[in-house]
């Protein structure tokens, strides 16, 4: 029996990750998180009866009227995430928080050498390097969740790492691929928010629509897999059907794909029971009984709307404090959009600029990222 501790249990890959649970056998859910949905933790705690129950928002918290189950403690604040992560009890730590709220628990799982399922890209794109090193030191594994890196990481094992040509990072291309790109300042958040192939949180639908998420996913995979951005180890092809979730090219030209519907329950699957495979578990099969048709485009990077995929592999080029300052900033023009303070077209200009303009350095601590991150949230307008 393998303990869970469930960071971000509310969320939509919180959600399937508990629909995993439930359906496989070998895993307790030993503690779980949730910041502002009290009446959804409060399900799942009456369900899952974990150990520990998070409530990282302590405004929030103030609110909370519920009983708990025998045996069940609730643990108030971001602090505790970082103390359960630790808990010898706990053997997998699945980082499922959104945004740069989850980078002090990744880095205290990867301390405590646990087994990282991590869905939260977030913290690699702001605090990779770090990250690795401390896995590194510690023997923590990082499995990524991420359904292209989950792609990647399967199709890695067909070779060696010293065989590997180049990753092709796939994009199902969002729900504006085919929108003429004079239209997309008039994209409104309800057209934003809808993705043509996945279910997902709002914040990462809406970095799906506009690229971005695939420029996080660019500096997610080049820490992940070690990618050497000068040697064009990393390319993204468009493929709208989100079926081939990556490929991974090796020095004689064969290509190995991962291919399944797109479903987050497989990959959160899989880095739990790495490097088994087990049946039963909730995603639904691809039909081969029906015609299938797959398509991949190369962006046109002399296009504005692929302007994020450029900015993505310049930034994981870069490297040092380029990651914190795009990842804050993102988050700073999401948020913006939302509000109605931004428009859609303006968010990865918005981005680019403030990576352009930051006092760029190239080994910081976790303390110079941190106070670089508020400084730039601080300074947005
Ligand atoms: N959804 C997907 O299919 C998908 C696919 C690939 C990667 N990812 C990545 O997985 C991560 C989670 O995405 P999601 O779509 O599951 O997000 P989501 O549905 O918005 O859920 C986010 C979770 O984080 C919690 N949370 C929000 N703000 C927090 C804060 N400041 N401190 C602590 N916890 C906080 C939320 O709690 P409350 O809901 O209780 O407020 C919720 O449990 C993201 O990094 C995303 O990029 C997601």
């Amino acid at each position: 029996m393998k303990n869970i501790a469930l960071f971000g249990a509310t969320g939509s890959i919180g959600r399937s990750t508990l629909d995993v649970v439930k359906t496989i056998d070998g895993f307790r859910v030993l503690a779980i998180s949730g910041h502002k949905n009290l009446k959804l933790l409060h399900e799942q705690s009456m369900l899952f009866r974990p150990r520990w129950v998070i409530l990282t928002d302590e405004n929030a918290a103030k609110d909370w009227n519920f009983e708990l189950p025998v045996g069940s403690e609730l643990c108030v604040g971001m602090k505790a995430l970082t103390q359960i992560a630790a808990e010898s009890d706990v053997d997998i730590v699945v980082s499922a928080i959104v945004g740069r709220a989850g980078l002090e628990s990744t880095i205290a799982a990867a301390q405590a050498g646990k087994r990282i399922a991590l869905a939260n890209k977030e913290s690699l794109v702001a605090g990779g390097a770090l990250v690795k090193q401390i896995a590194s030191e510690t023997g923590a594994e990082i499995i990524p969740v991420d359904s292209e890196h989950s792609a990647i990481f399967q199709s890695l094992q067909a070779g060696k790492r010293k065989e590997l040509e180049r990753v092709i990072l796939t994009a199902s291309g969002g729900p504006f691929f085919r929108l003429p790109e004079k239209d997309l300042k008039n994209v409104t958040l309800d057209q934003a928010l809808k993705h043509p192939t996945w279910n997902m949180g709002a914040k990462v639908t809406l970095d799906s629509a506009t690229l971005m998420n695939k420029a996080l996913e660019i500096i997610e995979a080049k820490w992940l897999f070690d990618l050497d951005m000068t040697r064009r180890e990393l390319e993204v092809m468009i493929h709208p059907q989100s079926i081939v979730h990556s490929m991974v090219e090796f020095h004689d030209g064969a290509v190995i794909a991962q291919m399944s519907p797109p479903d987050m329950r497989l990959p959160i699957q899989n880095a739990l029971t790495y490097p088994e495979r087990v049946s039963g578990g909730p995603t639904k099969r691809t039909n081969w009984s029906i015609d299938q048709t797959l398509e991949f485009f190369a962006p046109d990077y002399s296009k504005s709307k692929f302007d994020a995929l450029k900015l993505g592999l310049e930034t994981a080029s870069l490297a040092g404090t380029a990651g914190v300052v795009l990842n804050a900033a993102n988050e700073m023009a999401v948020t913006a959009f939302t509000r109605g303070e931004l428009r859609f077209d303006e968010i990865v200009p918005r981005v680019r600029k403030t990576v352009e303009e930051h006092d760029f350095r190239q080994n910081p601590t976790l303390e110079e990222l941190t106070a670089l991150d508020e400084k730039i949230r601080k300074d947005f307008r």
